[in-house]
């Protein structure tokens, strides 16, 4: 089939060379010129495990093509998907849907016959409908809008995007189901399930789920909270309800809290979208959820308060800076907002990540940069682990202990194996762990 893929981000990218892996040629449009020409010189713009070896495979089967504006040979793809940002609206909770009606207005402008828009970026509920409304009045005929959520996760996009938990598929239009149906084949040949729902349903399903796994977190660590008061631990609380299959494991990590492009604005959306429909009580939990989740990176900063005194001239480095491992996206980082916490009370900060210190190009100045984590190590009185990379995981705590000056650490993801560190002399203070030394 031949496939339109609009908007060339995290998700973008990740689905136009996934669709070109499965055989259809794909035409993806970008409005970021750098990131266009990037994209065309085969570099994909953004670190993705996978990704990038991926884009060069498919690039040199013809496959997948990248342009900056919509022509005639885009605008007669069977299938234009839409996947431009939604994020926060600036001064408010509500999701920024400009550049989807933006997206979807250019496109209604170039299309002349019967053409399908499957939106994946994650939008209000009613976005669709409103959507459907304005690209077929601007195109002159009805225009058929589906909505297709996309569930996949950084550091394992490809990965997710292949071989999805599910399809979720909400239209009026049952064409553009069956179109879908064809374009995923292989897909659901392989045994993943496509759900056929209505729109307002699978509009919702993205943010239902993702509030779900949002709530699930902030639960864990608003237990920690009471664990850090109560002497207990965190780890062995998780670990013991976890083994309720009720409850599952999953997402039952606690630490220094969710961040990223998706999460925390997800929920703020849904807030404001349910008060817009009059049920914002029903889902008023989630301001909560996102409380909780912000105490965390406060906690941080009042325990290197409490540790070290005024911070003015500490020397203090943190490990990662995305926000999450496998990724180097720093929207919403929580590691990121500590370190840039910890720089304005007058610290000097110094942050590592393996992959992430480019999304930083030049802002934040007053964080130092260091490329490796022993020179950023050298004299600190504090490391605050903030990403649980896996080369953070695997630091050998006897030799690390002869470059800092104090042999103090935060372990704000509880994945360090403390009695070694321990044992090598440090004092270490795990989020909600009852292990301090
Ligand atoms: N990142 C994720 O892990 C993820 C997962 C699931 C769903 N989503 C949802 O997918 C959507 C996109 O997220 P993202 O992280 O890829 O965002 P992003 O900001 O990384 O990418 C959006 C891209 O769209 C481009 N764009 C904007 N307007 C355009 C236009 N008119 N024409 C062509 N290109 C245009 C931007 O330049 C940008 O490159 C959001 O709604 C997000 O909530 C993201």
């Amino acid at each position: 089939m031949k496939i339109g893929v609009i908007g060339l981000g995290y998700l973008g990218v990740t689905h136009a060379v996934a669709m070109a892996k499965l055989g259809h040629e794909v035409i993806g449009i970008e409005s970021d010129r750098e990131k266009l020409k990037l994209l065309s010189s085969g570099k994909v713009p953004f670190f993705e495990p996978g990704l990038q070896e991926a884009l060069i495979d498919v690039t040199k089967t013809g496959n997948l093509s990248f342009q900056e504006k919509h022509d005639r040979n885009s605008a007669s793809c069977q299938l234009h998907f839409l996947c431009v940002g939604t994020p926060q609206e600036i001064g408010s909770y509500a999701a920024d849907t400009s550049h989807v009606f933006a997206a979807a207005e250019e496109l209604a402008r170039v299309v002349s016959e019967y053409t399908i828009v499957v939106g994946k970026s994650t939008v209000p509920v009613g976005t669709a409908e409103v959507l459907r409304g304005r690209m077929s009045e601007l195109a002159g005929f009805n225009v058929i809008v589906a909505w297709n959520p996309e569930f996949l996760r950084e550091g394992t996009a490809l990965e997710d995007s292949l071989n999805p938990d599910r399809i979720v598929v909400g239209s009026w239009d049952s064409a553009a189901v069956e179109k879908l149906r064809e374009a995923y084949k292989p897909i659901l040949d392989n045994g993943t399930p496509l759900l056929a729902l209505d729109v307002p349903t699978a509009e919702l399903v993205k943010v239902a789920a993702n509030s779900f796994l949002a709530t699930k977190i902030s639960f864990i660590n608003a237990m920690a909270e009471v664990a850090e008061v109560a002497g207990a631990d965190i780890v062995d609380l998780a670990e013991a309800i976890g083994m309720d299959e009720r409850i599952g494991k999953k997402f039952l990590r606690s630490g220094v809290g969710f961040g990223g492009g998706c999460l925390p604005k997800d929920i703020r959306g849904f807030l404001s979208r349910a008060e817009e429909l009059g049920v914002g009580a029903a889902v008023d939990f989630l301001r909560n959820v996102d409380e909780v989740n912000l105490r965390r990176r406060d906690r941080v900063v009042e325990l290197a308060q409490q540790e070290l005194g005024d911070l003015q001239g500490k020397k203090i480095l943190v490990l990662g800076i995305s926000f999450k491992p496998d990724s180097d996206d720093l929207r919403d980082s929580p590691s990121l907002d500590v370190a840039l916490r910890l720089s304005a009370l007058g610290a000097k900060v110094r942050v590592h990540d393996p992959m992430a210190l480019g999304s930083l190009g030049d802002r934040y100045p007053e964080l130092e940069r260091a490329k490796e984590i022993e020179t950023g190590a050298k004299d600190a009185e504090l490391i605050f682990l903030g990403t649980e990379w896996s080369e953070y995981k695997s630091i050998d705590p006897a030799s690390f202990g002869d470059l800092v000056a104090n042999k103090l650490i935060i372990d704000g993801r509880n994945v360090l194996d403390v009695a070694a560190w321990q044992a090598a002399g440090w004092r270490l203070i795990a989020l909600g762990r009852n292990v301090h030394n």
